[in-house]
């Protein structure tokens, strides 16, 4: 254990195995991680006091698709730990000129202690880590994973609700192409939700291979079609816009498009206690009058991106150059 005057990063580099790892998938990491993982990013949360843990290291973000909260949260969680951030802007670099994934791999690890990458491709950030001698982070795969979303919403769960086992879950949308839902149901396969309930519209729901997983890891969960059958359980709702982008045929999109909405009135038949979280950005599923309502917790949920980010990347880059 980490006596008072240890150097924070000490303690958690020594407890667990995270320094050096990837993170490609939240379903690579254990409960006893993950909890380590939340105790420490709890040590962040509230107003920054400036540190010095990470001053001799440089962390690359590199996103091959649009991103506000991953990409500026991580730059912000590396800055505050006072690490210097490279950004590889696809648009501005030789992505342009057909440089391959191969090759900006093997340039962001010479000039970088940690790369964090998002990519349209499932499984290019494992190509990357598979390539990479630093760790690589995986801020998004498609449709694929999203782990430190997955992670982050867990632990906004953890401190708004004081635990995540025993709670009744709802994932609601998009829950074929949205990563952030995939990822958000990988995690609690980590813990001991008391029922998922998981809602979308026929055809986006769960891919075979993710339903697959989620049965062979023991996760209790219902698919339901409408939200109203399970609201008046729920302890946490979980909302995810739907991903345009990743329809194969944007007549399919047309189809289902607007197709689920939250409104005031089906909030009102929630329990009492329940919050809301949505991994953002929003289309027109989570309307701006929802902002003001108690249960409103994905501003919250945005934020804790930098504490959890934060803890993670001290985790695997370490205190010290062991
Ligand atoms: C999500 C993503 O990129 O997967 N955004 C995020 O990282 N907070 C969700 C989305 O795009 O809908």
């Amino acid at each position: 254990m980490r006596g008072r005057n240890e150097p924070l990063g000490a303690e958690l580099v020594s407890r667990d195995a995270w320094k050096g790892r990837d993170v490609i998938s939240i379903l690579d990491f254990s409960r006893r991680e993950l909890e380590s993982l939340f105790a420490a990013a709890s040590e962040f949360v509230g107003p920054p006091k400036p540190r010095k843990d990470l001053a001799d290291y440089i962390v690359a973000t590199a996103f091959f698709e649009p991103s506000t909260r991953t990409r500026l949260s991580f730059t912000t969680a590396a800055l505050r730990l006072g690490a210097k951030v490279i950004d590889l802007s696809p648009d501005v670099s030789s992505i342009l000129k057909g440089e391959s994934l191969h090759d900006t791999t093997m340039m962001l690890e010479g000039y970088s202690d940690l790369i964090v990458m998002r990519h349209p491709s499932e499984g290019a950030a494992l190509l990357a880590a598979e390539l990479a001698s630093v760790p690589v982070v995986n801020g998004g795969d498609g449709s694929q994973h999203h782990p430190t979303q997955a992670m982050l919403d867990l632990f906004t769960v953890k401190r708004l609700k004081g635990k995540i086992d025993g709670l009744t879950y709802t994932v609601l949308g998009d829950n074929r192409y949205a990563r952030s839902a995939t990822s958000f149901l990988y995690g609690l396969t980590k813990f001991k939700p008391k029922m998922v309930y998981i809602v979308s519209p026929e055809t986006l729901r769960p891919r075979d291979e993710v339903i697959k997983q989620l049965k062979g890891l023991g996760l209790r969960f219902e698919q339901r079609a409408e939200l109203e059958q399970v609201i008046g359980n729920t302890d946490v709702l979980y909302l995810t816009r739907i991903q345009k982008e990743r329809f194969p045929d944007p007549n399919e999109y047309e189809k289902v498009k607007g197709s689920y909405k939250l409104t005031k009135e089906v909030l009102a038949k929630g329990r009492s206690g329940m919050i809301v979280l949505h991994p953002l950005p929003r289309s027109t599923e989570l309307p701006y009058e929802i902002d003001s309502e108690k249960s409103s917790a994905y501003m919250t949920q945005a934020h804790l991106g930098v504490p959890l980010r934060m803890a993670l990347l001290l985790k695997v880059i370490g205190g010290g150059r062991s």
